[in-house]
């Protein structure tokens, strides 16, 4: 008779071990990783953890540790998984490109409001990135025609390669260059997430973003106030723009609007309160 000494380990073991490990690698938020990095390895849902009573396989295990060691080196989850979720849309992300936010959801939220009004508005996003913006708009605004700018090859070709998974139908066109130099308006809509991170301010930020996100979507001074400049030779008369800015940042920007010559300017809060997007008319 042959003893097996191999250890039968359940999905809930596993969460326990990893959560462990990535604890003592300084990651923020162990457990939940631990959940989620179990659950994609064993292509089930975060809940279905807790009933599962299939044993992980060697195979499963394998793969499970080589998605740990990324996260122990400090690796965002959401490269790691390679898919993450912004509003409707499931985006692949990558390295070549900021990950999606959640306040970048607000930004969308508001733009929509906005063009509630409009059957076929035209819409000018700046730093498309990974296409977050740009591609939900055109997600959930069945008439929008979106051009978006960015400066950086590597973020246009994954915006290309999740404008196909999206299938906004031609809605969406891609265009590289710096801010507004390469497009022509008029719009009715300039939305933009800019590079809003101070020099100062990145070296305290955690390892997930210095280490891996690109610096030039990450580090930015007054980039807002320069779109919102620009915009105006652009946006039609009471057209729109709508800014993402940093934490802290929404009074300086709402009032570089007014002094650029938009009106109903407002800042809104996102999901923590925190004042996060500035709007303005363009009334010329
Ligand atoms: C904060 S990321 C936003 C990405 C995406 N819109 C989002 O919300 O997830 C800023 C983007 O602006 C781009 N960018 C930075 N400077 C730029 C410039 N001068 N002209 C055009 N794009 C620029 C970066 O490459 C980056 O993709």
């Amino acid at each position: 008779m042959t003893v097996c000494s191999e250890r039968i380990e359940m999905p809930l073991d596993a969460v326990h071990e990893v959560e462990l490990e990535l604890r003592a690698a300084g990651v923020p938020s162990p457990r939940v990783d631990a959940e989620i990095l179990v659950a994609d390895v064993l292509g089930i849902a975060r809940s279905e953890l807790y009933s599962s009573s299939s044993p992980v396989t060697a195979y499963e295990r394998e793969r499970l540790d080589e998605l740990v060691r990324r996260r122990r080196r400090r690796e965002p989850l959401a490269y790691i998984l390679g898919e993450w979720g912004f509003r409707r849309l499931l985006l692949k992300v990558d390295e070549r490109a900021l990950i999606p936010r959640p306040e970048t959801e607000v930004v969308v939220e508001r733009c929509l409001a906005f063009l509630d009004n409009f059957v076929q508005p035209r819409v000018l996003d700046v730093g498309v990135g990974s296409g977050a913006i740009a591609l939900a708009i055109a997600d959930e605004h069945q008439g929008a025609e979106v051009v978006a700018v960015d400066s950086s090859e590597h973020a246009l070709s994954l915006a290309r390669e999740n404008k196909e998974r999206a299938g906004v139908n031609g809605r969406v066109s891609l265009v590289v260059g710096d801010l507004l130099s390469e497009v022509e308006g008029p719009f009715d809509l300039v939305v933009s997430n800019p590079p809003y991170v101070t020099p100062e301010e990145y070296d305290t930020l955690q390892p997930e973003i210095r280490l891996y996100e690109p610096y030039e979507a990450v580090v930015g001074v007054d980039v807002g106030a320069k779109v919102a400049a620009s915009a105006r030779a652009l946006l039609r008369p009471g057209g729109r723009l709508v800014l993402e800015c940093g934490d802290g940042q929404s009074a300086a920007l709402a009032e570089a609007l007014r002094s650029l010559g938009y009106a109903d300017v407002v800042e809104t809060q996102d999901l923590a309160a925190r004042e996060r997007v500035v709007e303005g008319e363009w009334r010329p």
